[in-house]
């Protein structure tokens, strides 16, 4: 079988694994796992923080307001949903009640290092040429650091110990809640941010309009050993 077949099947496997995880707090009063979804060999996986109301309901990743922005920004910028792989850092909503009303509250350190195995797994069977963080917590996840948004957006990060390049932007929902007053500034900056990964997106889907997609970047060698494991 082929890597991508292969691990197509190990995504769907992990994603039914992510559901029962209790590894942390999150995974029980979830409806369920949110998991990642996109090709293997995506030009960029693009990181969420955790799957946010409707989500968690619908069991998919970024469909709800702070996905549909996220969506339009991909057709402003000329780009299809559908080259990315679109993930999180946590797979599972977190909450608190208010009244009837379920409010997200920010993952902590600890439930994003309990998820984080997750996320690598995806990592080296998904093997994207990049990786967009949106917001503090994916930054972090990716560059195992902890990352000034507002100071490092914009602009490729080079994790040396895993060569990953990402680059970081603001969370769609940081958007949605920012000052009206100061909303079409923050979308245009937002885009700009964005547009620094547009002839990496554009390359890969001008190969894959000629017949060629992208293969997924060979995978070193820790990567290859997790990768065995998630598929036996
Ligand atoms: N916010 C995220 O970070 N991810 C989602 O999937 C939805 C909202």
């Amino acid at each position: 079988m082929s890597h991508r077949n292969e691990a197509t099947a190990a995504l769907k496997a992990l994603s039914v694994a992510t559901d029962a995880c209790r590894e942390c707090p999150l995974g029980e009063p979830a409806t369920q796992s949110v998991f990642g979804e996109g090709p293997v060999g995506a030009v960029l996986m693009v990181v969420g923080e955790q799957p946010g109301d409707k989500e968690d309901l619908v069991g998919r990743p970024f469909v709800g307001p702070a996905g549909k922005l996220f969506d339009r920004a991909v057709a402003e910028l000329g780009w299809s949903r559908e080259q990315h792989y679109v993930t999180n850092a946590v797979k599972h909503f977190k909450y608190e009640l208010r009244g009837k009303r379920r409010i997200h509250k920010t993952p902590g350190q600890r439930e994003a290092e309990a998820c984080h195995h997750w996320l690598e797994s995806e990592m080296d069977l998904v093997r994207p040429q990049a990786f967009l963080a949106l917001g503090a917590t994916a930054a972090r996840s990716l560059l195992r650091r902890p990352v000034a948004v507002m100071k490092e957006r914009g602009r490729w990060l080079e994790d040396e110990a895993t060569g990953r390049r990402v680059l970081v932007t603001l969370h769609p929902s940081a958007l949605l809640r920012g000052d009206p007053a100061q909303r079409e500034a923050a979308w245009a900056a937002w885009l700009k941010d964005l547009s620094v990964a547009s002839s990496l997106v554009k390359k890969a889907a001008r190969k894959l309009a000629a017949g060629q997609p992208s293969s997924p970047k060979p995978a070193a060698s820790h990567a290859r050993r997790r990768v065995r494991m998630v598929m036996e």
